[in-house]
């Protein structure tokens, strides 16, 4: 820990105030275990075991199977789902006084392909947990509660990731219906997961509909693994722009041209690729800067490509860094496209700004550990995550638990039993210092 980590920890821990003061009722963690072993099973490759992770998918039949069973999951607990026109699953329990707006808490359960265990699902299912132990004890909160499961975090499909928050936050294109990927429009793959394309603005909220918003998840980076610290506090979650680029050359024969005769896409793609990993590590500090995704036509091995197609994604805190990285590596590949005879054309498809946690929800969480007695560290998020939407609408907070080596997006992706456990009880903790307090704002 860093002597100014250790400062900012300190003067958290000093600030604490009781949540509840050791009265909350206690999740379980057996059962919480379970769910997330059988919610594995869904998107299994096949023959696989638990630690061979999972792909799925939003839109695809793991993910429609996954929301079925969830939604039979809901209902076993007494509750009674709903799925909003976007397709997120909403799931209220009232509170003693209606005229307040609810606590809303979740995440998501789509993956990215070759995904892990951990990631969206233990938020979602540690708040179906919150919901069942408080129900169990008869614990009434003052203001409504509300699980939420985001419909298609992750953006492999139609390149934009946040879907279903993103609506509800009110970002909501005239063309979002009419976009296609895997054959499917949005329309189509709204539909196939319950959702209502031709009422998709009604699935908006408004500013100040919520009290606050929470959201548990596992860190997916190596900072609270390498600390030994059990609980993060998120203070903000990076901004992540999205670009698209399109290099065209010219396909010909492979084994009829001559090498100094050929306008390789390919060959241009390639040396995009080292320009954005340059750019990406051209100065100190945390931005990233990724190609994750070709697509090469006619992607055959005796034709010399003719179109290559490859995402940018870049990520910081500072959205005015992003888009100096972009200037910066429009730049290069225009020379790039000089060098190679080709053309490769840059255009930003999607944005996910920036967003500060609420004061008041990091000190919930705060106040939330120590009642639990666990040791936590404030951190940024590097992910990105429904809840930087969320914060459009309202405050918003995320605690995170560790990841085993910081590994995520992967099958190997793990956090400890314990650890999960320790993580969906701070969260229930949280929502009920966050019910005590009349505004989070
Ligand atoms: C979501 O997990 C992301 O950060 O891409
Ligand atoms: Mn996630
Ligand atoms: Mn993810």
């Amino acid at each position: 820990m860093t002597r100014r980590q250790f400062l900012a920890l300190s003067a958290a821990i000093a600030a604490w105030t009781p949540a509840v003061a050791g009265q909350a009722p206690r999740i379980q963690p057996g059962r919480l275990r379970a769910r997330l072993e059988m919610l594995s099973t869904f998107g299994r490759p096949d023959g696989g075991t638990f630690s061979d992770g999972v792909s799925r998918v939003a839109y695809s039949d793991a993910d429609v199977a996954a929301r079925a069973w969830l939604m039979d999951e809901l209902r076993g607990a007494g509750l009674a789902p709903r799925i909003d026109p976007a397709g997120n699953i909403f799931a209220r329990v009232e509170g003693r006084d209606p005229a307040r707006p609810p606590i809303v808490f979740g995440s998501h359960i789509d993956t990215v392909p070759n995904g892990g265990n951990f990631d969206g699902s233990l938020g979602t299912l540690a708040a179906l947990e919150v919901l069942e132990s408080l129900a169990a004890a008869k614990w009434t909160t003052r203001h409504p509660l509300e699980l939420v499961v985001w419909a298609h975090e992750e953006g492999v499909a139609f390149t934009q990731g946040l879907s279903g928050s993103r609506i509800v936050a009110g970002d909501v294109p005239d063309d979002v219906l009419e976009r296609t990927w895997n054959g499917m429009t949005r329309a189509e793959a709204l539909r196939r997961i319950g959702g209502a394309p031709e009422r998709l603005r009604d699935a908006v909220r408004a500013p100040g509909a919520h009290h606050c918003y929470l959201e548990l998840h596992i860190e997916q980076g190596g900072t609270l693994d390498t600390r030994k610290v059990p609980i993060g506090i998120v203070t903000g979650i990076v901004a992540i722009h999205r670009h698209e680029v399109r290099v065209t050359g010219m396909a010909n024969h492979a084994g009829t041209t001559p090498m100094d005769q050929r306008q390789d896409a390919l060959i241009a793609a390639a040396r995009g690729v080292l320009a954005v990993r340059a750019v990406g590590a051209a100065r100190q500090g945390p931005q990233v800067a990724t190609v994750g995704r070709l697509d090469v036509v006619p992607n055959a091995p005796n034709v010399i490509p003719g179109e290559v197609t490859f995402t940018v994604e870049l990520r910081d805190l500072s959205e005015d860094l992003l888009a100096l990285m972009a200037d910066e590596i429009r730049e290069r590949l225009d020379l790039i496209a000089q060098e190679t005879g080709t053309t490769m054309a840059m255009r930003q498809v999607s944005r996910n700004p920036a967003a500060a946690a609420a004061p008041r929800v990091q000190e919930a969480i705060i106040a939330a550990a120590g009642d639990e007695g666990l040791a936590a560290l404030r951190l940024p998020s590097g992910a990105g995550h429904d809840a930087q939407m969320m914060a459009r609408l309202g405050p918003m907070g995320m605690i995170f638990v560790p990841s085993v080596g910081g590994v995520s997006h992967a099958p190997a992706e793990f956090t400890s039993w314990d650890d999960c456990a320790r993580g969906a009880q701070v969260l229930l903790v949280a929502v009920l210092a966050a019910d005590a307090r009349d505004t989070m704002v």
